[in-house]
């Protein structure tokens, strides 16, 4: 596979139809030099004229749906769908990463990245093939003026990728592939020797080393695929290649942390329950349940 061909191939995609209107926003963006502070939200502060203000409101709101954050610039508060302070939070106390070569796979709009500047890290290295996503990091990095590189690639391009990572970050992207062992490899393969992979994903109880495969829908997404139990993903880990997986957390996704606001349309997390039991999707299935690891080369 030749990645440079590749990554020549998807810098087209953002001349498609519905992304160029938000790129021609964004090249006029005004050069500003913003106060950044990185805390549970992404903070971008300027004494900047109202004018200018109510134009980068115009182009954020352009921008929706947006589904990963909170970022604060100037007047406005992009209030995303998810509350992504808390998955981060939760993993913090696991890595660090100071001087290490970073890896952030399924990266959306660049939110966990932008924390992880604080942490002082050699590189980091977005991919996702989101156009869109990619076009909302731009903008906040725009203002961030971070060197975080975004890549329209995704995980199945990792093992071809020309560089190769110290922690991985693979968070919210395993159910949505129809071979998890593969990604695993192409994971395994951009890491170097005793790199850390964190990921997280969808998961069922039970001590079986099974998985629950959605007919159509899991929760009203259309494209997940498996839904393991714990024992099923260490499985898959160690048939990937690696040595040991670790099992940091398991948690159900609660309404503060996934939920309708102005920032997307349509509906979120209230709705993809059974209105008479929320333990159960609106499929019948287990309600979303997360596993957070942290797999070992
Ligand atoms: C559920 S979101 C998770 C976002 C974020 N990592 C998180 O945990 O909050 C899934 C992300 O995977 C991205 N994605 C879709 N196909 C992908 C692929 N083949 N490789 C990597 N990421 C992909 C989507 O664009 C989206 O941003």
């Amino acid at each position: 596979m030749n990645i440079q061909d590749i990554q020549k191939e998807r810098e087209k995609w953002l001349t498609w139809k519905d992304i160029k209107p938000l790129r021609t926003a964004l090249d006029k963006l005004p050069d500003i030099d913003a106060k950044v502070t990185i805390s549970d939200t992404i903070m971008i502060e300027a004494p900047i004229p109202q004018q200018v203000r109510d134009e980068i409101d115009q182009t954020a709101r352009l921008m929706k749906p947006w589904r990963k954050g909170p970022f604060h610039l100037f007047d406005t508060f992009i209030d995303s769908e998810w509350n992504s302070a808390i998955k981060y939070n939760l993993l913090k106390p696991h890595f660090n990463l100071q001087g290490k070569k970073v890896a952030d796979v399924g990266c959306n709009n660049g939110y966990y990245m932008f924390r992880m500047l604080e942490e002082d890290p050699a590189s980091i290295i977005g991919f996702d093939p989101s156009p869109l996503c990619k076009t909302q990091f731009d903008f906040i990095n725009h203002f961030v003026k971070s060197d975080i590189k975004y890549e329209l690639l995704g995980i199945e391009h990792l093992a071809f990728y020309q560089e190769k990572f110290d922690t991985v970050f693979c968070l919210g992207v395993l159910y949505h592939r129809s071979d998890p062992v593969s990604s695993l490899k192409s994971l395994k393969k951009s890491m170097v020797k005793g790199a850390e992979l964190f990921l997280d994903t969808f998961m069922i109880d039970g001590e079986e080393e099974v998985a629950l495969t959605p007919k159509k829908t899991y929760s009203k997404i259309p494209n997940i695929y498996f839904v393991p139990t714990i024992a099923a993903l260490k499985n898959w880990c160690i048939r990937a290649g690696f040595s040991s997986v670790e099992v940091l957390e398991v948690r159900k996704t609660m309404e503060n942390e996934q939920r309708k606001t102005e920032w997307i349309p349509g509906q979120s997390l209230d709705t993809f329950l059974d209105k008479n039991d929320p333990n159960y999707t609106v499929e019948g299935y287990p309600a979303p349940k997360r596993v957070y690891i942290k797999a070992t080369l």
